[in-house]
């Protein structure tokens, strides 16, 4: 591979999704950033993608990186159905809507639902250990995050299994009509709900909080940014951490040592959610961002306006930041991963996310002592952006 050259990611074929960590691999042998022609939902289209640990990590956090694409001159479509959001922001926008929901997500306010998380995980569990055998991510991974998030943010009754099919169309698309349906039907889906939550009597729910500060400041929070931050809420809420408990299992049981490991002391265990993250992090490659100025990054010069990828579980492998960085080791020290981002969007749901991984994956493994894989795990999600199976069949 010339690093010169645009690398078509097409041509590694369905390999790449399986496992794309060997192309990554590859190219960050020849360098930290690479010109990259996109598959999927964003076909054709040009990106740079960077692979470096450290380029990686100053890229997040570089303000001439922005979000906000209008400060380029581009409009989404999606951002118009859905309004602007924490990831479609820079600051001062985005440092005010962030400080509207942080108050939600500390660590205190997360460690409250502990017995709320383990309740709901027991009760899946209950439905599932009779059966001898399951898929994991219909069973535990999916409906766990999708509950929890669905009473933080106090929706009702939701179809959950059409919803489901809309969130993953949205983080993982087949092509881009599909993406396109799917974000209509969220943005329809979240106008009703909102609506129905402002007729309806006020109740004890981050969704209703966030209503009521529009209510009472005016234009505190428009309709839109309301939307916005219901549709970040819900799709980021739960589709990544049903992929770090997906992923996560399925790296222990490919890896029986360490899985025995994790079972003769688990005290392990939040050691290895973090090498979970490491290893296998539910996110690929970070959100766009876009160069507002031309810059510099490891070398290589991104011209003003140019997408810009930041490849985070291919920089959470590499050997200049993680020792032997392919070997799954729970007992590693994994700070500084970027599987949760970093700088001013580093992820909101950070402590959520690791307190219900914690929980399913412990409890899975006190309730389920023989827990092994049932066969091949289903087909690894199609993008850049997401790193997950659609299904992990497991029998105990
Ligand atoms: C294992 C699970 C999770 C992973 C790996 C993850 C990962 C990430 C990453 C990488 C970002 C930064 C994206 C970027 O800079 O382009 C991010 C941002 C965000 N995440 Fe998570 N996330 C997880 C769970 C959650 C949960 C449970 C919630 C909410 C309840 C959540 C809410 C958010 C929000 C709101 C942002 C945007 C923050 C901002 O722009 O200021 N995430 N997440």
């Amino acid at each position: 591979m010339d690093r010169r050259q645009v690398v078509d990611l097409g041509e590694f074929g369905d390999a790449f999704r399986e496992d794309p960590h060997p192309v990554y691999t590859r190219l960050r042998e020849r360098g930290p950033v690479h010109r990259v022609r996109l598959q999927g939902a964003d076909a054709g289209m040009e990106v740079w993608l960077i692979v470096g640990y450290e380029e990686a990590r100053a890229a997040l956090a570089d303000p001439r990186l922005a979000k906000d694409v209008s400060r380029i001159g581009v409009t989404f479509l999606d951002e118009e159905l859905i309004g602007k959001h924490l990831l479609a922001t820079d600051p001062p926008r985005h440092t005010r809507l962030r400080s509207l929901v942080t108050r939600a997500f500390t660590m205190r306010r997360i460690e409250r639902l502990r017995p709320r998380i383990q309740r709901i995980t027991d009760d899946l569990l209950d439905e599932m250990l009779p059966h001898g055998r399951a898929d994991l991510i219909e069973s535990l991974a999916f409906p766990l995050p999708i509950t929890v998030i669905c009473e933080l943010l106090g929706v009702p009754d939701m179809d959950r299994a059409a919803f489901r099919k809309l969130s993953t169309e949205v983080v993982a698309p087949a092509d881009s009509q599909t993406e396109y349906d799917a974000v209509v039907g969220l943005a329809d889906y979240l106008t009703e709900l909102i609506e129905d939550k402002r007729c309806s009597a006020p109740t004890d729910d981050l969704l209703s909080d966030l209503i009521r500060t529009t209510a009472e400041d005016g234009d505190r929070l428009s309709v839109e940014e309301l939307r916005g931050m219901a549709f970040l809420l819900l799709i980021a809420g739960h589709e990544t951490t049903v992929n770090l408990i997906g992923n996560g299992v399925h790296a222990l049981l490919t890896h029986p040592g360490q899985l025995a490991a994790l079972r003769a002391d688990m005290d392990l265990l939040d050691g290895a959610i973090e090498e979970m993250l490491r290893y296998e992090g539910p996110v690929e490659g970070a959100t766009y961002r876009f160069a507002v100025e031309p810059l510099e990054i490891g070398g290589t010069a991104i011209e003003q306006g140019a997408p810009v990828i930041v490849g985070l579980t291919a920089s959470d492998r590499d050997a200049g930041r993680y020792d032997d960085p392919h070997r799954f080791d729970i007992r590693r020290d994994t700070r500084g991963h970027l599987a949760f981002g970093h700088g001013i969007h580093f992820c909101l749901g950070a402590p959520l996310a690791r307190l219900e991984g914690r929980t399913a994956v412990g409890t899975l493994l006190e309730r389920a002592p023989a827990l092994a894989l049932d066969g091949a795990p289903g087909e690894w999600l199609p993008g850049l952006l997401m790193r997950g199976m659609r299904s992990l069949p497991v029998r105990w």
